[in-house]
């Protein structure tokens, strides 16, 4: 049977991995979130003590570096080293400084690398920044989801909430605009819409009404 990859690129929060998640798992495709593997050199290298701003040190750190995605019943597992990492990546000091790290051609290059071993040959869901631009330049699918960095970091306040953290709104809308920038700014393979990028706004939308769209989407190019 015939499949496609798909490629979800945007800002944060505007809903790219609770899509694909989605997506993937209706179309029987492996989901690869590559936000959790920039968000895993960043830990090492936190934990590592090194300088965070040298392209060397950090590059040289990810080739001795083993980052694992695994799909589990509770969502994708990211392991480090062989350590399961996945809540570990989510917090605030690796969040703060993990726009740095990837803004590092050093760790761009081999992150693209994998991403691209991960995702050959197979029925693929990719979430990231540069993934229509740089990783998967031949996807059948591109798609470019935003909503307003308001509803962006309302979104994150109620994830927030749910997981027992209490960061007022106005700071993640500022961390979150802040990171948007970074990515959107830095020189190599900067945030951006694929020029063959459909633009999806879900400022509007319900999760199940964003999902049902990609997933029409993908359909049409599996026909
Ligand atoms: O989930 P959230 O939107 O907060 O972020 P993420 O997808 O986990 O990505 C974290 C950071 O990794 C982004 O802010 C980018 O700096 C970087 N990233 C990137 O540069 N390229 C990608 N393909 C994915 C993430
Ligand atoms: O991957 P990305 O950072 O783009 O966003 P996400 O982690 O998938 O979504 C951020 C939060 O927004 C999650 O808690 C989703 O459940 C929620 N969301 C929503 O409320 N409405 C949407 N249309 C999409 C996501």
């Amino acid at each position: 049977m015939k499949s496609i990859q798909i490629a979800l690129d945007g800002p944060a929060a505007a809903g790219k991995s609770t899509i694909a998640k989605i997506v993937a798992e209706k179309l029987g495709y492996i989901y690869i979130d590559t936000g959790a593997m920039y968000r895993a050199i960043t830990l090492k290298a936190l934990n590592a003590g090194i300088d965070l701003a040298s392209s060397e040190r950090t590059g040289q750190l990810l080739r001795n570096t083993q980052i694992d995605l695994q799909p589990s019943e509770e969502g994708q597992l990211v392991f480090l080293d062989g350590k399961n990492v996945t809540e570990d990546i989510r917090s605030q000091a690796v969040t703060s400084a993990v726009s740095l790290i990837a803004s590092h051609e050093s760790v761009r290059e081999r992150m693209v690398e994998l991403q691209q071993q991960l995702a050959s040959g197979r029925g693929v869901v990719m979430d990231g920044r540069d993934i229509g631009t740089h990783v998967l330049p031949n996807a059948e699918l591109k798609v470019y989801m935003s909503a307003t960095v308001e509803e962006r970091a309302r979104r994150r306040y109620e994830e927030n909430t749910e997981r027992g953290f209490d960061t007022p709104l106005a700071d993640l809308q500022k961390e979150i605009a802040a990171r948007d920038k970074m990515d959107s700014e830095r020189e190599v393979s900067p945030l951006r819409q694929a020029d063959d990028a459909l633009y999806l706004d879900t400022t509007n939308l319900t999760i199940e009404q964003a999902a049902a769209d990609i997933l029409k989407l993908a359909e049409e190019r599996l026909k």
